[in-house]
């Protein structure tokens, strides 16, 4: 099944628990939690205390990203705070092997994440160790970017090592995805979308959610 994780970066943050109940009763499985700390990406946007706040008001699977360098610092605090999945990044990683068992032992999912100029072969021998494998379709940092088309090509060398290594890691992407190409998305062979200010920005939030589960549905029998 296809799974829209929505960004709460884009979100308004003085009506995000409404927000937050929107995406619920659109029964919507995720939600997408961008931390940055202004030296891994040039922009500083949340951390513990959103998390702790957002779990204790809903049961929604928690999609943490972790835009942070040391990211071996602070897992055990986000598991803490509620996180459900924990995504580092591959380039913010000394020893990524080392993080990825540091996050199964908080009992956490671990995703991987890469940047738009890393080379999808760099996770070859990590895919088998993740739950989820997230490439991100724009430069991290910032919502509200355009898509960079060459991340669908990696999207696509990702899912065929998957394939031929019988593994069912999820493969989510990040930054960029609207209505207007969500299809060429879901065809390179994505299962988790995020998004963020196309729903959050969006006028009616439950109507944009419903468009984009509609088309997901078109691809659930593939
Ligand atoms: C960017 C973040 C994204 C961002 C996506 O660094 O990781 O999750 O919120 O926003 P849109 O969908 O607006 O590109
Ligand atoms: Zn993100």
């Amino acid at each position: 099944m296809i799974k829209l994780s929505p960004s709460i970066l884009s979100a308004d943050f003085m009506k995000l628990g409404e927000e937050i109940k929107i995406l619920e009763r659109e029964k919507i499985p995720y939600i997408h939690i961008d931390v940055m700390d202004g030296h891994f990406v040039p922009n500083i946007s949340m951390g513990f205390p959103i998390v702790d706040s957002i779990r204790k008001e809903t049961e929604l699977i928690l999609d943490v990203h972790l835009m942070i360098d040391n990211p071996e610092k602070y897992i055990d605090n986000f598991a803490k705070a509620g996180a459900d999945i924990i995504n580092f990044h591959f380039e913010a990683a000394s020893n990524p092997e080392k993080i990825i068992e540091q996050i199964k032992a908080t009992g956490k999912k671990c995703g991987i994440t890469i940047s738009p100029d890393t080379p999808a072969e760099k996770l070859f021998g990590l895919i088998e160790l993740v739950d989820m494998v997230l490439v991100m379709s724009v430069y991290p940092g910032f919502g509200g970017q355009k898509l960079i088309k060459s991340s669908l090509d990696k999207i696509r060398i990702i899912y065929d090592y998957i394939k031929k290594n019988n593994l069912n890691t999820d493969i989510e992407i990040d930054g960029g995805v609207k209505m207007n190409n969500v299809r060429e998305v879901l065809e390179a062979g994505v299962n988790v979308v995020v998004v963020g200010s196309s729903i959050f920005k969006a006028e009616n939030i439950a109507l944009e959610v419903e468009h984009f589960n509609d088309i997901f549905k078109e691809f659930d029998n593939r």
